[in-house]
């Protein structure tokens, strides 16, 4: 479960990136926040992984304080960002097994779900070479892996489907499905309507860094019928 209370977020000391937003995502829901190019997602996002430090406000995960607690909740968390280009260096199997110790993930268990977690997505024949001869969607792929190695209750992607191929998106679709079938939580960000229609149960549309809707998909789509309705009488 996941807590926003009046986050707000400044940039410089004045650009007011995210604007006082209160959201609330609980266990057993896929949750998108959805919006346009520079609306706030990505900031929204730092600040629940604990990257960034809001202005104002506080971000509890499971009951626990960002604030107070980082590094707990930071346990919590499985964090995908949308441009995964780091540890270039290491071979997969190699950045798995560091995940993995970050995490304090036994040998025995770790071996067991990069096994499940590389065949599901198609990754066990690349583990051996290094992370900067995959494309952009493995490269994606070995960073949803390496987050979901220790089996956090949160998992948060920002953009998730960008540069996946649709059977890439499929599974990953599906493995988000399980994991809130598991009472765990999973927060997407998207700027695509269809994504966030086909993935999510309940969205929040955010735009100049508020939140101007929340609800499920029926009322999103009921949001949209009636902004067109007012478009089309102005
Ligand atoms: N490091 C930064 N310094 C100053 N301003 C920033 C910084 N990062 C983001 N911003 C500003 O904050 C606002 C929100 O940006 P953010 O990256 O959160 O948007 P976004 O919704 O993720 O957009 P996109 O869909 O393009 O990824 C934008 O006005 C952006 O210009
Ligand atoms: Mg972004």
């Amino acid at each position: 479960m996941i807590e926003l209370k009046n986050v707000s977020t400044f940039y410089g000391g004045t650009v007011k990136a995210v604007n006082s937003i209160s959201l609330q995502v609980s266990d057993g829901e896929i949750f998108g926040l959805f919006g346009p190019n520079g609306a706030g997602k990505t900031t929204t996002i730092k600040m629940m992984t604990g990257i960034l430090v809001p202005t104002s406000g506080d971000i509890s995960v499971n009951g626990v304080s960002i604030k107070e607690e980082s590094a707990e909740v930071k346990r919590m968390i499985g964090f995908v960002p949308d441009a995964p280009n780091m540890f270039l260096s290491l071979k997969g199997i190699e950045y798995l097994n560091f995940m993995a110790d970050m995490y304090d993930v036994s040998l025995c268990d770790r071996k067991e779900r990069i096994e499940v977690l590389s065949k599901r997505l198609e990754m066990s024949s690349v583990l051996r070479d290094p992370i900067q001869s995959y494309s952009h969607g493995m490269r994606k792929k070995i960073e949803i892996i390496g987050v979901l190695v220790h089996n956090p209750s949160v998992w948060i992607m920002d953009e998730p489907m960008t540069g996946l191929d649709p059977r890439s998106s499929y599974l990953i679709t599906e493995m988000m499905r399980e994991h809130v079938n598991d009472q765990k939580t999973v927060f997407i960000s998207t700027q695509s309507l269809d994504v966030a229609e086909k993935i999510c149960d309940r969205v929040a549309i955010i735009h100049n860094g508020q939140i101007v809707f929340c609800g499920n998909i029926d009322e999103l789509k009921e949001h949209f019928q009636k902004q067109e309705a007012r478009n089309s009488v102005s």
